[in-house]
């Protein structure tokens, strides 16, 4: 079994998404800002990292025909896993910049779309491990 370089981009996005999710949960709830600003942090080079993991995907998928069909699933959930990790640290952002009450609906909200993002990151893994 070769390794290609998307095997081993997969892993930032993968481990950096979910390690976003818990510091700035932590951050949260021991109302530590630097824990917060560690979160997202780690979401943007998250956001990086799964730009780059989707482009050598296709770089993959470009060569490879006889995966096509079950790689269907797999590009989709990969594009879609990408851009919700952009949208959200831009709304992150926008939150941060806003100001407000970080126990309001609004960061409420944040939080569940991360904490959804990182199962949509998770299903991606686990239909790119199908693929092998
Ligand atoms: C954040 C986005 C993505 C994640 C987290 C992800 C994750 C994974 C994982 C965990 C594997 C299995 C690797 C292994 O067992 O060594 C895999 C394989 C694969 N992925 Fe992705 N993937 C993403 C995006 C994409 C995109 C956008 C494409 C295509 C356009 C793609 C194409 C493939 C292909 C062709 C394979 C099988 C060949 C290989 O592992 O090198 N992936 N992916």
């Amino acid at each position: 079994m070769s390794v290609s370089g998307h095997s081993l981009m997969v892993h930032f996005p993968i481990a950096l998404v979910t390690v976003a999710f818990l510091v700035d949960l932590w951050g949260y709830w021991t109302r530590q800002d630097r824990l917060r600003e560690t979160g997202f942090l780690l979401l943007v080079l998250a956001g990086v990292g799964a730009v780059l993991a989707a482009f050598l995907g296709f770089q993959i998928t470009g060569l490879a025909s006889s995966i096509e069909d079950l790689a269907g699933d797999h590009v989709g959930l990969g594009v879609a896993a990408a851009a919700a990790i952009i949208v959200l640290a831009g709304w992150r952002r926008y939150l941060e910049l806003r100001g407000g009450a970080l126990s309001s609906v609004a960061w409420q909200g944040f939080r569940l779309a991360e904490l959804a993002t990182v199962a949509l990151v998770f299903w991606t893994a686990y239909t790119g491990h199908q693929l092998r």
